[in-house]
Order: structure tokens, then C-alpha cells, then sequence
């Protein structure tokens, strides 16, 4: 089976970003997302992106027209099924919600269309759970921002089929991303390893050790990490760390992994990171 139309959910950071790969990599995407503002929001990162590879001189203004013209836009689950191979879903980290995608989506899309979901910790096996297509269900694990991101996690549930893996790796290959496979546990790989190092430095934070400005700084030049944890934490948005953090405590129950007080604050705050404007700082 040859992927060709890609149907991604959600048109926030990741899905956004996934759209813009795809089209670029010659897929024809549709974009779907709850309200129009998000839609809006979601195509003019993807044109800005464009028009700076076109400035940089890195991309033809044709070649970039034509990558524009592969995505189209739509409101609901049921016109983003029609004409899609594969749908890769990009909504918030809630599984409630992502449970509720999959089961409308499910009754809508063809037998052999893949489901692909870009969640950053949680079980694909429980996602899987609420489709009739568990064979055909897999875990697509992009890395923000995903135009410059080179890994893509591939994460097997418990009924995922070899099929499925390798034409999902055949698709991330395909949008120039090194795939590597991983069987699922919560946060797989990379977030296992990364998310709590990064909640690591909002204890330290929290604890007064030192600015913000000086932790970021202590781990850009002491440990060469192209940006400081708490930049970091803003980019990929402190509500998504917040529940990936929590997934790790609540599967694990080890209290190694408790979510920090103040990181909670921020949440209940509304201060989420670069997408609310402000977060460890402030970008407005
Ligand atoms: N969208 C598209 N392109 C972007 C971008 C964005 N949001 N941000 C930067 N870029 C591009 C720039 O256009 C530039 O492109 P060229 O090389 O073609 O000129 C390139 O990236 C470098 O950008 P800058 O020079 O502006 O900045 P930089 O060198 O400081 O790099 C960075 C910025 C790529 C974000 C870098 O700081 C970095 O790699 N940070 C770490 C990112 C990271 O760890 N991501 C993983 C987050 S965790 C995750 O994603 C998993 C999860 O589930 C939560
Ligand atoms: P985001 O908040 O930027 O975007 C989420 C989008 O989903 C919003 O535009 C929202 O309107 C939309 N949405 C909500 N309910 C929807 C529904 N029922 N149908 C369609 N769209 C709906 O979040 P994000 O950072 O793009 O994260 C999306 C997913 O990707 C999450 O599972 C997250 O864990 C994962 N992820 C995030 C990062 C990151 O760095 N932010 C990295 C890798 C993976």
C-alpha cells in the first residue's frame, strides 16, 4: 500500500508543522482542526515558514506555492476521512479526547486507512483500544519544531502489525526524518529520558538555585545543549510537559517522577509557554 494522502488532526505546534513536512515531501494533506481561528493560525506558521525558506533563497517560489497547494483545510472528522491513506493525530495530550477522536474517526474512515498518533507519552495500545483497527494503529512520534527535527519515534501497541510499522517508516523516511522503533512504555524513548531532566531544572528553579536566565545558561555552555531546559519547556508548551510528566508518575507510581508545584501554577495560570505568550519567559 502506497501512502499518498495524509489527513492530519489538529493544527496547533506539531500538527501544524507535521502538515507542512508532509506537503513538502510531496503528500497531499488535509488539515483538520476544531475552529477556523486555529486552521488560520495553523496555515500562516506553515506560509511563514515557507516564505523564509523562499527568502533564504533555500526554495523556489514555485516549489513553494506548490507545497501550499497540496494542503487543504476542513472542520470535522468526516471530511478529513474522505480520500486519506493515513491520518497522523495531533491534539492535546488528553486521552479522554484523543479515545473520542479515535472511536468517531474509526466508524468514518475506510478499513485500510492507518491511524498514526503524535502523542509525546501516552499508551497507543489504550488509544488503539477504542478502534476496530488495532493492527493498523500506531504510534508517530515527531520532535518540535518538526521542519527541523530529524527523529521520528515509531511506536508499536500491542496489536500494531509489522505491515503497519514499516509503511509508517517508509512515510517518515519519505519526509527525510530517521525513524527508529520503539515498543511502547510510557513516554517511549526520548521523553522518558528528556522530559524529566527538563522537570529537573524547574525543581532547581523552584528550589532558587538560580535565575531561570542562569539555568538555561549553566546547561547551554555546561552540558553544550543547543538551548537552555527552561527555553525548552517553553517551546514544546508547559501544558503538554505537564501531562507527560504526570503519565510518567501516574504508570510508574514511582515519586521520582511527581510534577513540580510550581509547574502545576503555570498551568492553572494560563501561562503555557511561546504559545500563550509568556511562560519561564515572557515573549510578548
Ligand atoms: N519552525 C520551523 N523552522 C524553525 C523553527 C520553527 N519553529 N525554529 C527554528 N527553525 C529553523 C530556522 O529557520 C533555521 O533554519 P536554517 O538552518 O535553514 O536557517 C534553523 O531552524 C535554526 O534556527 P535558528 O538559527 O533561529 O535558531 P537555533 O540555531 O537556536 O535553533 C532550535 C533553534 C532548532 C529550536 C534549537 O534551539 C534546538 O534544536 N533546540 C532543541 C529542540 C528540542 O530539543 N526539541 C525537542 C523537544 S521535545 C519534543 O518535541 C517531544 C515531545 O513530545 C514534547
Ligand atoms: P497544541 O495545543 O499546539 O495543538 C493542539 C491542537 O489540537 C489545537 O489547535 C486544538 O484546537 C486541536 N484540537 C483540540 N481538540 C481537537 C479535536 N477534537 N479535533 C481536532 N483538533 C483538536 O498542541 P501540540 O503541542 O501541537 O501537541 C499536539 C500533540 O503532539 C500532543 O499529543 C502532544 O503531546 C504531542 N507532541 C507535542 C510536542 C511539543 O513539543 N509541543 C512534541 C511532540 C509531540
Amino acid at each position: 500500500m502506497e501512502i499518498k494522502r495524509i489527513g492530519v488532526i489538529g493544527a496547533g505546534l506539531m500538527g501544524g508543522g507535521i502538515a507542512q513536512v508532509a506537503a513538502q515531501s510531496g503528500f497531499q494533506v488535509n488539515l483538520m482542526d476544531v475552529e477556523e481561528r486555529f486552521l488560520t493560525k495553523g496555515i500562516a506558521t506553515i506560509e511563514k515558514n515557507l516564505k523564509r525558506k523562499v527568502d533564504k533563497g533555500v526554495l523556489q517560489a514555485d516549489e513553494s506555492a506548490a507545497i501550499r497547494g497540496r494542503i487543504t483545510t476542513c472542520l470535522s472528522l468526516a471530511e478529513l476521512a474522505q480520500n486519506v491513506d493515513m491520518t497522523i493525530e495531533a491534539v492535546i495530550e488528553n486521552l479522554d479526547l484523543k479515545k473520542k477522536v479515535y472511536r468517531e474517526l474509526d466508524t468514518i474512515a475506510a478499513p485500510n486507512v492507518i491511524f498514526a498518533s503524535n502523542t509525546s507519552a501516552l499508551s497507543i495500545t489504550e488509544m488503539a483500544g477504542a478502534t476496530n483497527r488495532p493492527d493498523k494503529f500506531i504510534g508517530m512520534h515527531f520532535f518540535n519544531p518538526v521542519p527541523v527535527m530529524k527523529l521520528v519515534e515509531l511506536i508499536r501497541g500491542y496489536g500494531t502489525s509489522d505491515e503497519t510499522v514499516k509503511i509508517t517508516k517508509d512515510v517518515a523516511n519519505k519526509m527525510r526524518k530517521t525513524a527508529i522503533e520503539v515498543l511502547e512504555a510510557p513516554g517511549f524513548v526520548v521523553n522518558r529520558i528528556l522530559v524529566p531532566m527538563v522537570i529537573e531544572a524547574i525543581y532547581v528553579l523552584q528550589e532558587g538555585l538560580a535565575s531561570a536566565a542562569e539555568i538555561d545558561e549553566g546547561m547551554k555552555l555546561g552540558a553544550n545543549h543547543p538551548m537552555g531546559p527552561l527555553a525548552l519547556a517553553d517551546l514544546v508548551g508547559l501544558d503538554t510537559l505537564l501531562s507527560v510528566q504526570q503519565h510518567l508518575y501516574e504508570e510508574f507510581g514511582d515519586p521520582k517522577y511527581r510534577p513540580p508545584v510550581l509547574l502545576k501554577k503555570m498551568v492553572r495560570a494560563g501561562r503555557l509557554g511561546r504559545k500563550s505568550g509568556k511562560g519561564f519567559y515572557d515573549y510578548s
